[in-house]
């Protein structure tokens, strides 16, 4: 939506990929309370979300609004986002454009539209992600369209995520409706769904910008079902896709390991790029992939990713990643933090499943040049 909001891809986190329905009020408390403990906060992270399962299962029978849930959010949806909001953080919802929820234990917001807007708006929520499921074949774009005016109406900046799972091309309508679309269905937290994901997102590319992101679905990092290399790839992949970075793990119990691939500053960066481009697929030979993202000021982020089981060399060119001819360019791998020098080739030997990422700048060390410069033998 061109409204000022989301101009950057959102990060926050949800609860649902870790816990389900399992949710209460504590541990939304608990995670707004380590965004700002843990640095998470200073890193970018801004919005704490709560997915299904929040509300009654009846609305109120006479102004028909929604009730929190009685046993997993006693103390009511405003008081949590304001405990939320009072350590500068922003505060998210969700329901479905259906007359229940996926979960089925709660009502969606069909036909209440306005009703629960105004709710969301007057309790303080700034981030609605709105669901596709028990719709009534109710076309996608009216009833995405119908929450956004009345989202517009409360008058309260609240980003809009469409959660439609790429059924009806939101890519292709979505910009005039929500910040963000969901394009597939669900993650979960294996390798091979992770990938398959990747492959559908990254051909969109040209529809996403400032305000009007892809959404490849919520982060499986430090839920426990992958190997750290492949967190990390699916991390970075995402930040290459401009992708919305929600965090799906219980951070109480997250390994540092994890966190740390969470609060990678120099990836969130290429995430959180003011140009708001997301990847060119380069190249995809034999599982050997090449993604180009160009960034704010010139330089170029280049992904070298191994999807296949033996060690490879992957490589391409400044040239083709988009970067301007000069005698040399520097090569920053933004998960060591090494620095290197090359006269065009991007290459790396990656491991299996590994992303290997450069922030790739068109100008060389020690600048002017006093002899020309080979490239760099980038063994990893
Ligand atoms: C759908 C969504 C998920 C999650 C669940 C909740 O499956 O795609 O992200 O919100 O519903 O029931």
């Amino acid at each position: 939506l061109p409204d000022g909001l989301a101009l950057t891809p959102p990060m926050g986190f949800n609860n649902w990929n870790t816990t389900g329905c399992d949710i209460d009020e504590k541990m939304i408390r608990d995670m707004a309370d380590i965004f700002v403990r843990d640095g998470l906060r200073d890193a970018g992270y801004q919005y704490v979300n709560v997915d299904d399962c929040w509300a009654a299962p009846e609305r109120d029978p006479v102004t028909k609004r929604y009730l929190p849930h009685p046993t997993r959010f006693p103390s009511g949806i405003k008081a949590l986002a304001d405990y939320v909001h009072a350590r500068g953080l922003k505060f998210g919802i969700y329901t479905s454009a259906g007359t229940l929820t996926c979960a089925k234990t709660m009502p969606g917001s069909l036909g209440f539209e306005e009703i629960d807007a105004q709710t969301f708006a007057d309790w303080g929520v700034d981030y609605l992600k709105y669901d596709n499921c028990n719709n009534q074949g109710v076309d996608a774009k009216l009833r995405y369209t119908t929450m956004r005016d009345a989202l517009k109406k409360t008058g309260r900046p609240i980003v809009y995520s469409l959660c439609e799972w790429g059924e009806n091309k939101p890519w292709e309508w979505g910009a005039d409706v929500g910040h963000l679309w969901r394009t597939t269905g669900d993650i979960n937290d294996t390798w091979s769904k992770t990938v398959d994901i990747f492959k559908r997102n990254a051909p969109l590319a040209r529809y996403a910008g400032p305000g009007r992101w892809n959404d490849p679905d919520m982060l499986e990092v430090g839920n426990g079902g992958m190997t750290t290399t492949e967190y990390r790839s699916h991390f970075g992949l995402w930040a290459m896709m401009a992708a919305p970075l929600l965090i799906g793990a219980d951070l109480r119990e997250i390994s540092r390991e994890h966190l740390d691939i969470l609060r990678n500053r120099e990836v969130i960066a290429i995430d959180q790029d003011k140009l708001g481009v997301q990847a060119r697929v380069l190249s995809s030979e034999n599982g050997l992939w090449v993604l180009a993202k160009p960034l704010a000021g010139g330089d170029v982020a280049v992904a070298l990713f191994n999807e296949t089981e033996a060690n490879a060399r992957i490589s391409t060119t400044a040239r083709a990643a988009g970067l301007p001819q000069r005698p040399g360019y520097q090569l920053r791998d933004v998960w060591t933090g090494r620095n290197y020098q090359s006269a065009g080739v991007i290459s790396a030997v990656v491991a299996p499943h590994a992303t290997t990422i450069f922030r790739v700048k068109a100008d060389a060390l020690g600048w002017p040049l006093r002899e020309p410069l080979v490239s760099a033998g980038l063994e990893l």
